[in-house]
């Protein structure tokens, strides 16, 4: 059997671990990883293992769902405490950096009053040398810059930190991911290698361009066990669906929260990939359904929800490239997206404002996303206009509607759009609950409650839809499917302000002759 053509099975999954934490920017990116890894990461197992119990009790609460609690059982009690000290002796350095940081930026607190800089040069801590460099806005506020290129040269960046988990998905939830440290587990296949692994590439290739066992074996560097449970992921016929391409006229499918796929005979693009690897579910499309070649697969920003590793590392070797938004290189809140999937084997294509990449019968433009940031800094992030045969599709992401006057601007430069996808997740979380590893001084609940990670609400979404003159929306990008939960952790019901302020907009846009839909689950457009 091992020199056999084989095919990797629709439902096998990868989850990219990092230090047994699941791998998302913010674990990855070396200077975030380490202030993650220092001011959430380390304190929640400690404090999961005072009381393991509180963790329990709340991770089965539907009213905490999405809050920071370790969901494992006290009878594991004892791989966690290891896992904490593995961490603590193995990643010293990295634990030592976040303290320098937090040291670089008291520093800055109280010496940086507008006056010469060089002076504070050499008291940052070592860890920190030839890494940064020290600067003040207009308004003298000064901040640390990396020099991120560099960090992710140095041993603040090490790929040892880094398995993965292969198995089949099963359909049950999995523990949210920003809290909950992955265990091994009897069906589950944990290989000590690097994200960027070549055998990786030529595993989930598989799916398409069959393989063997023996190849397998090589270049996945597997013994006699770990051969055995990569065999359980192989059939012996690949397993796709014959309308994953077409054959004239253009076609959009929406595969769930923000994952569109934009097809043509000659090309095809996916928006923030996310797909389903539940071969048995009839409500969605998954891996069948993909087209073989992905010409450019757009990233809008950096969110745990909008790169979900797991799917583009499922995709490499099958997309052409991966667009992906400038950051604003080197600020703390900012960690540069292509640094980060080209240090993952990803073939990256990096944008900014009303930059064009050309694709086989179209063009995408990369544009503006306004806010959704906590009012963080933050420039790694963009939405898309997409001409594809004779219309204009905007992928707004979760960009929200602060200032309609964006998409006047956009609609005067690009011209009008046909048809809007747009993120109305419009009460998100707030600033601490996905940043608050960066910050070195405490935020307050209230400075915290009111900068939240929202995009746009009713009056927004039709300011947006006004300005771009677009005859379709479509609201997408909430999150709302089942299979979601692990990494979104929504809990919506009829009462939700987010799903009222939908119908408020939806019967705007009926009132002013504009289609429109919300999206759950699947659907699909013949252009
Ligand atoms: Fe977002
Ligand atoms: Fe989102």
């Amino acid at each position: 059997m091992s020199d056999e053509t084989r095919f990797l099975r629709p439902d096998a999954i990868i989850e990219p671990l990092v230090d047994g934490f699941y791998g998302w920017l913010h674990t990855v990116a070396p200077v975030q990883a380490a202030m993650n890894l220092a001011l959430v990461q380390v304190p929640l197992l400690e404090s999961y293992l005072q009381s393991p119990q509180v963790h329990i009790n709340a991770s089965g609460n539907p009213a905490l769902r999405g809050g920071f609690f370790v969901n494992i059982g006290e009878s594991r009690m004892g791989e966690v405490r290891e896992l904490l000290a593995t961490i603590k002796r193995d990643r010293a350095e990295l634990l030592g950096f976040a303290a320098a940081v937090a040291e670089a930026e008291e520093l800055l607190r109280s010496s940086a009053t507008g006056f010469d800089l060089t002076p504070l040069y050499p008291k940052l801590p070592s860890a920190l040398s030839g890494m940064v460099e020290l600067a003040y806005d207009t308004s003298n506020q000064a901040a640390v810059r990396f020099i991120e290129p560099l960090v992710y040269e140095s041993s603040i960046y090490t790929e040892d930190r880094q398995s993965v988990q292969l198995s089949l998905e099963t359909g049950v939830e999995r523990p949210f991911i920003l809290s909950t440290p992955r265990l091994g587990a009897p069906d589950v296949l944990d290989l000590r290698i690097p994200f960027r692994h070549p055998g990786l590439e030529v595993l989930f290739r598989s799916r398409v361009h069959g393989t063997t066992l023996r190849r397998l074996r090589e270049v996945l560097e597997l013994d006699d066990d770990d051969t055995t449970a990569v065999s359980r992921l192989l059939a012996e016929q690949p397993d796709l669906s014959d309308d994953r391409h077409i054959q004239s006229g253009a076609r959009i499918r929406y595969f769930n929260h923000a994952c569109l796929v934009l097809q043509t005979p000659e090309a095809s693009i996916i928006t923030d990939p996310w797909v389903s690897a539940d071969a048995s579910a009839t409500d969605r499309f998954t891996y069948r359904d993909l087209p073989d070649h992905i010409d450019l697969a757009l990233i809008s920003h950096g969110h745990q929800d909008h790169i979900v590793l797991e799917t583009l590392l499922a995709l490499r070797g099958r997309i052409g490239a991966v667009v992906v938004p400038r950051s604003s290189r080197g600020n703390l809140a900012d960690p540069s997206i292509a640094l980060y999937l080209s240090h993952l084997g990803l073939p990256v294509v990096e944008v900014d404002d009303f930059s064009e990449v050309k694709f086989p019968g179209g063009t995408v433009t990369a544009t503006p996303f306004l806010g959704e940031h906590c009012d963080l800094d933050i420039r790694a992030k963009s939405t898309y206009y997409v001409r594809l045969g004779d219309r204009t599709i905007f992928v707004g992401a979760d960009s929200s509607g602060i200032d309609p006057g964006l998409y006047r601007s956009m609609r005067r430069h690009l011209g009008q759009v046909d048809i809007a996808f747009l993120g109305m997740e419009c009460a998100g979380a707030p600033l601490t609950w996905l940043y608050q590893g960066l910050f070195t001084r405490p935020v307050t609940k209230r400075m915290s409650d009111s900068r939240t990670l929202s995009g746009s609400n009713a009056e927004q979404a039709a300011g947006i839809m006004t300005e771009l003159g677009a005859s379709e929306a479509y609201v997408y990008a909430m999150g709302e499917e089942s299979w979601l939960g692990h990494v979104m952790a929504t809990s919506y019901s009829d009462d939700s302000y987010q799903l009222k302020q939908v119908a408020e907009f939806m019967t705007w846009c009926a009132d002013h002759g504009i289609k429109t839909e919300h999206l759950l689950g699947q659907r699909e457009w013949h252009l």
